[in-house]
């Protein structure tokens, strides 16, 4: 990739590398790296995959089960960070956002109702994700695979979350052939302050 002419083209670009994360199904950008800060104060680290960008309001748009680990740590803190890493462009972005859960209403019911029975599977599961296995290796109810789409509404949308980062900082790192460049990004309230940083 050749080097940033400006700022405002590597905000922008970084950007559109995000948005394409949810239209381009082999992006690298499709996969990143959530991390919180759990009731301890240990950083949690794992992977989500993006479903939606609005990049105008500067939202990044996830799913999870209301059971995992993170809403805990979500409920403890609201501020959260993102790692994406593209090998071939060789850009790593950094974000950095407050994180809120929607859950139960219009938004998510919007969302719910897009997903087909596969996806929904991973909501249903009897017990909350990261508990231990049941004995018999048993873990979806006995009759998820004779219930219809919408039959899979009652046991599995009570545990559907949507999770809505609004970005409010953004750190890009291009290693490139030529040199690194690297930028800081801070919204200010009304528009991006940027800032080229050393690498
Ligand atoms: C490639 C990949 C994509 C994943 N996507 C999601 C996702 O979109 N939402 C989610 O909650 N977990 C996703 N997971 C599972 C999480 O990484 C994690 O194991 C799970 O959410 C439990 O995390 P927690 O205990 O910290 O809440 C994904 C894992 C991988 C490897």
């Amino acid at each position: 990739m050749e080097a940033f002419l400006s700022l405002e083209h590597m905000l922008r670009h970084a950007w559109n590398m995000i948005f394409q994360g949810t239209v381009k199904r082999n992006s690298p950008l499709r996969e990143v790296v959530l991390s919180t800060i759990d009731e301890h104060g240990v950083p949690q680290n794992r992977m989500v995959i993006l479903r939606k960008v609005e990049v105008a309001d500067r939202r990044l748009i996830f799913f999870t089960d209301y059971r995992s680990g993170k809403i805990n740590d979500i409920q403890s803190s609201q501020h959260i960070s993102l790692l994406f890493w593209d090998s071939k462009k060789r850009v790593q972005i950094r974000c950095v956002g407050l994180l809120c859960m929607y859950k139960g209403d219009s938004l998510s019911k919007m969302y719910w109702d897009r997903i087909p029975k596969q996806g929904r599977g991973l909501y249903a599961t009897i017990a909350p994700p990261g508990t231990p296995m049941p004995e018999d290796g048993v873990y979806m109810p006995p009759d998820w695979e004779e219930r219809s789409l919408p039959e899979t509404d009652m046991i599995a949308y009570p545990n559907f979350c949507v999770l809505i980062c609004e970005v409010s900082k953004l750190d890009v790192l291009h290693l490139g052939r030529e040199q690194h460049q690297r930028g800081g990004f801070h919204w200010n309230g009304n528009s991006w302050s940027m800032k080229w940083l050393i690498p």
